[in-house]
């Protein structure tokens, strides 16, 4: 199994056995969307593809493996830290840019280093096609990737 193989089959592991159908679909979904959203950004902006795609699809890992939503960026930056670094297959570099993508991915007024920005603008996207808003995505993706 290669890296992207072992992380995705951790987080929809953990998804699947979630016992709320509703919460269960969203995290599947919501995960998926963000990480072929974050690399389609990332491919734009000149950013590592597959690190995106990782950091996309793990953002909300806490928050939905925990249910626990306070405080999920933070928590959840700490726990795929201990985990890519556990599986041996991420250098520390990466492994530091995946970790501070999950870790800002909440605060979305604030600007933070183009790679967190990718993660903050496809969650935000994902939110918005989740909840059928007709706002306009380019408006979405120009506030956060001015
Ligand atoms: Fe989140
Ligand atoms: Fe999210």
């Amino acid at each position: 199994m290669d890296r992207l193989e072992t992380v995705r089959a951790f987080v929809f592991q953990a998804y699947a056995s979630i016992q709320d159908d509703a919460l269960r679909h969203l995290a599947i979904a919501h995960a998926a969307e963000c990480a072929a959203i974050a690399a389609l950004l990332a491919d734009r902006y000149g950013e590592n593809e597959e690190l995106a795609y990782i950091c996309g699809l793990c953002h909300d890992y806490y928050r939905f493996a925990y249910n626990g939503v306070k405080e999920h960026a933070q928590k959840g930056a700490l726990l795929i830290r201990k985990k890519l670094a556990e599986s041996g297959h991420f250098k520390e570099a990466e492994i530091t840019m995946i970790e501070t993508g999950i870790r800002h991915h909440s605060e979305k007024t604030k600007r933070h280093d183009r790679f967190s920005q990718i993660i903050k603008c496809a969650d935000a996207l994902s939110q918005s096609m989740q909840e059928g808003s007709t706002e306009d995505l380019t408006k979405l993706i120009a506030f956060y990737l001015p």
